[in-house]
């Protein structure tokens, strides 16, 4: 019999690559094929670029380069006398690393997202649950300029999240302090933006040491970053609701738009909407009624769009239209949004569990943290696309954001991927502070239609009490005043049956574990929608077929698990048998760094993950590709059959298959034969003899299935496979690359580890892995070892079109090479930065005088009234007839001026001059007209005294007309 290959859908372990090998692979014998024994355990390697994600407020443009960092806290010494202190709690006069002028010359440049944990080596007296990386505490820096034109605009900083405490200044004032490290930080800075040639300088301190979870979180400014330039009436940040709705006479999408103005006069505004079905045709236009908004305040303006049948969004045709929103005065248009939407209703069922467009789906669910191998948190866009990926291939149709809200691309990456998710709040507390990051989850996140629950808690021990119950009622009350669409739930790990316990005031019960108490909730609450909302937590080491608890390895035979959870098949057997349960979330998708169990160190990582830190498959990935995948045959096999000297000893054997009959052959010889069961898989013992293992599925007498592992022979040579041939010459798009070990006959070597050292052209490499939550190996720069057969190169390509070239080398095999292709495409907009100078920010200036003033004439200490605070930039206004002012600032100069000397640029002085530092005379302008001065500095440290004495010129403006800077 002959197989069609494009219906063959193999196992995990049976996936390879069929198609032309990558350019560069040095070994001589084909590869083998899908299906074929010793091919790579991944999916085929792509040939198109991830499509981008929406560009949903077209103000804002990235805020993601130059950066600068430094590792550690820059103490400030406490004030002593009386003008520093009274100067200090002054607006625009922070001091330290927060203060315009500090010297972050020296700082390290990085872009991001950037997590500075995942780059801390592990050490054993670290927070264990953090994975043993110490976290400590980390400053930022920004310069960038304003054009004069952005003057008027209403200005907005946006991070998407920041790990974990914040602090964050502009221009020298606090604008905002953030106390999660899930949610997105929305900053007005137009109060204290300055234009033109006075740069703004954003600093942050961020403060990693605070925990919120008991997991990685990583540390820093681990998301991306914005500026919005909006019009001076505008609209909100996440000021669109448009969630579409089915009604008795088909479709509408209520549209409620937040106008917000900083005009000094009240602004009259209106709102029109179209929708764009997915080719970008408008099928449904509403104008709103003119709304006004008062000055510095909101308004909401709403309207409707209707549209009878529009194509539904669904898990496996998640079709998007989207909403694009202007706002407009007088017939000109001040700002838009697009907003991709879907049309889907979904419901819960007390006891058929979850319909989506009144169809029942049964979710099919993970549970997921954020970080992967090698960048920790701070997850491209595309490797995060990646990852969801997997998962999509594995059949997977849910995901629970445990325990945090995710990035924005995230959920457009739900959307269009066609998942369903569960929107998790972090911080249980109905106190303001911890109700507006709820509010602002909603807020941000209810237009996607991937979003269908929204989970106020994971596993509150206060949840059997009346205290808890108070706490989620106010909490859930929040949440409907945002969406009346979608049910609260939250994930309880007990108490179910307490007299007062939160499952009483949530729409859906989530079920954290406790898997035996499923019928007997159902039975005393028959009418109250259940999932599961967190299960399993198994554990698998991958590549491993047998436990050695002194090496810290667990077998990935689906034999353990947490005494809280159960294996992967038990666990989803319970699940998928009780209609009345909507769903499952296995705990988790992909290891996590941290929260390592049931070992600690030196174990980093967890063990729970259906795949590895690297998105690696466990056997695990081929019980639910079976359990979970309906439309098409899967077949997987384990372990692979590379055991020398087990010769004649029985080895178990697992064919993990959603077809009607597996058949187990080894070397064409059946050795088992059973009828298919998907949710346990079957079980075989056969005494190992070197050959090929074979797996083969069949439905209704036809073979549709196959999985092999042959007996591999010695690693000789590396083989690197990337996850597509294209990559987006860009500077941001990444990829992960495979490392493997292949044999004579080209066959991955499942067996193979060993050191691999790695280098690139054209792109950067950003991180390594390998999947062993035991290595202590480093995440960064250009080496790691293979673990059970492979490892993950992440690399990032540099902008422009060309060749991106990755080398694979290691001791005594054949060295491997391969080349993708980096296509033109326009680099995403960037603010740009500014290279930071120390700048004299301000000065205090003498009234003016009669005579020339002597150099040491100062204003007594204390004095903050009879000499002025005057700006750089900002000349003194001109004077009736000539008069002498003297003006002083306090210079720290870099640190390099210190050691070095340097120069002081006045850009424009206007009238006679004289510059002296510390009491020397250094400059001198004769001609009073306006023109630069310069003036050398000398070496020394410390902190020096500028002062500039200036005769001003009848009639005409004197004194520092533009920017002050100190540079090497
Ligand atoms: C659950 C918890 C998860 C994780 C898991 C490990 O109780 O919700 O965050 O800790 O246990 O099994």
């Amino acid at each position: 019999m002959t197989i069609d290959r494009r219906r063959v859908l193999m196992g995990s372990t049976g996936v390879g690559l069929s198609l032309t090998l990558p350019a560069g692979r040095l070994i001589a014998a084909p590869a083998p094929g899908a299906g074929e024994a010793g091919a790579l355990p991944m999916p085929p390697v792509g040939d198109t670029l991830p499509a981008p994600l929406p560009v949903t407020d077209p103000s804002r443009i990235g805020f993601d380069e130059g950066w600068l960092f430094h590792a550690g806290d820059i103490p400030v010494p406490p004030a002593t006398d009386h003008e520093q202190t009274y100067l200090r709690a002054k607006a625009g006069h922070a001091v330290g690393a927060a203060a315009m002028t500090y010297d972050d010359s020296d700082w390290q440049a990085v872009t991001l997202p950037h997590d500075w944990a995942s780059f801390q080596p592990f050490v054993e007296s670290a927070n264990v649950s953090q994975g043993y990386r110490p976290r400590g505490i980390g400053w930022y820096r920004r310069t960038f300029r304003l054009d004069p034109a952005d003057r008027g605009k209403y200005l907005e900083l946006q991070f998407d999240a920041i790990a974990t405490h914040a602090t964050i200044w502009v221009n020298g004032s606090v604008a905002a302090h953030n106390w999660s490290g899930y949610n997105s930080v929305y900053i007005d800075i137009t109060p204290f933006a300055r234009f033109g040639d006075e740069p703004n300088v954003v600093a942050i301190r961020v403060d990693a040491e605070a925990m919120e979870g008991w997991w990685y979180e990583g540390a820093g400014l681990y998301r991306h970053a914005w500026l919005a330039r909006r019009a001076p009436v505008s609209i909100v940040t996440d000021g669109v609701h448009c969630d579409p709705r089915r009604g008795d006479s088909g479709w509408h999408v209520p549209v409620t738009v937040t106008a917000r103005t900083v005009e000094a006069a009240t602004a009259t505004v209106t709102t029109r909407a179209r929708l764009l079905d997915p080719d970008g045709r408008m099928v449904a236009e509403a104008r709103s009624q003119p709304v006004a908004v008062s000055t510095l305040d909101t308004a909401d303006l709403t309207l409707d769009l209707a549209v009878p049948a529009p194509r539904l969004w669904s898990i496996e045709t998640p079709v998007l239209y989207a909403v694009e929103v202007t706002l407009e005065r007088d017939g000109a248009t001040l700002d838009i949004r697009r907003i991709p939407v879907g049309f889907r209703t979904i419901r819960f069922d007390a006891d058929r569990g979850l319909f989506v467009n009144e169809r029942p789906v049964k979710m099919k669910g993970v549970c997921l943290h954020q970080d992967h191998a090698g960048v920790g948190v701070a997850v491209p866009d595309a490797l995060l696309a990646w990852r969801l990926s997997r998962l999509k291939d594995m059949g997977c149709n849910a995901i629970r954001c445990s325990h945090n809200a995710p990035s924005s691309a995230f959920l457009h990456l739900t959307d269009r991927m066609g998942f369903v998710v569960m929107d998790e709040n972090r911080n249980f507390d109905p106190a303001p502070d911890y109700m507006a990051q709820l509010e602002w989850m909603v807020r941000r996140d209810r237009n996607h239609p991937s979003v269908i629950l929204w989970s106020v808690f994971n596993e509150e021990p206060m949840q059997g009490t009346p205290a808890g119950v108070e706490m989620v009622r106010r909490m859930a009350a929040a949440v409907h005043r945002l969406d009346g669409s979608r049910p609260v739930t939250a994930a309880m790990n007990g108490s179910f049956f307490e007299p007062v316990n939160v499952s009483t005031v949530v729409e859906v019960m989530g079920f954290n574990y406790y898997q035996s108490d499923y019928d007997r909730f159902h039975a005393l609450n028959p009418r109250k929608p259940t999932t599961s909302s967190e299960d399993t937590s198994a554990f698998m080491t991958r590549g491993a077929y047998a436990n050695d608890p002194a090496a810290h390895v667990i077998t990935s035979m689906d034999t353990e698990a947490a005494s809280w959870g159960g294996t992967h098949r038990e666990t989803w057997r319970r699940i998928a048998e009780r209609p009345f349960v909507a769903g499952g979330f296995v705990w988790t998708g992909f290891d996590y760094h941290g929260e390592p169990t049931p070992y600690a160190w030196p174990t980093i990582a967890s063990f729970f993950g259906i795949l590895d830190l690297c998105g690696f498959p466990k056997t695990a990935y081929d019980i639910h590709r079976a359990q979970w995948i309906d439309d098409a045959p899967v077949i997987g096999l384990a372990p692979h059959w590379t055991w020398p000297g087990r010769e004649g000893q029985s080895i178990d054997v697992l064919v993990l298959s959603n077809t009607e009959r597996v058949v187990l052959k080894l070397d064409g010889r059946v050795v088992g034969e059973a009828k298919g069961d998907r949710i346990m898989g079957n079980s075989f013992t056969v005494p190992y003899a070197p050959g090929t293992l074979e797996a083969l599925g069949y439905n209704g007498g036809r073979l549709v299935a196959r999985a092999a592992h042959a007996t591999v022979g010695a690693p000789v040579a590396l083989r690197l496979t990337p996850a597509r041939r294209v990559m987006a010459g860009d500077g941001v798009d990444v990829q992960p690359f495979t490392v493997d070990a292949v044999d004579a006959a080209g066959r991955h070597v499942p067996t193979a580890n060993l050191p691999v050292r790695f280098a690139v052209e054209g792109g950067t490499i950003i991180g390594l892995g390998n999947g062993d939550p035991n290595s202590h190996e480093s995440e960064k720069g250009d080496a790691r070892s293979l673990f059970n057969g492979l490892a993950q190169v992440i690399v990032q390509a540099g902008g422009g079109r060309g060749p991106l070239t990755l080398r694979a080398t290691a001791p005594g095999l054949r060295p491997a090479s391969v080349r993708v292709d980096r296509l033109a495409v326009a680099t995403p907009a960037q603010v740009p930065p500014l290279a930071s100078a120390t700048r004299i920010e301000g000065w205090r200036v003498s009234p003016p005088l009669a005579a020339k003033p002597d150099p040491a004439f100062a204003p007594a200490d204390g004095d903050n009234n009879s000499w002025a605070f005057q700006r750089s930039g900002v000349a003194t206004p001109p004077d009736a007839s000539p008069a002498w002012r003297l003006y002083r600032a306090k210079l720290t100069p870099p640190r390099r001026v210190m050691r070095d000397g340097g120069t002081l640029t006045l850009d424009n002085v206007s009238g006679k001059a004289e510059v002296w530092i510390d009491g020397r005379q250094i400059a001198r302008k004769a001609d009073p007209r306006p023109a630069p001065l310069t003036a050398p500095v000398p070496a020394g440290q410390g902190e020096r005294t500028v002062v500039l004495i200036v005769q001003s010129q009848a009639g005409a403006v004197s004194g520092v007309g533009g920017s002050a800077t100190v540079a090497p």
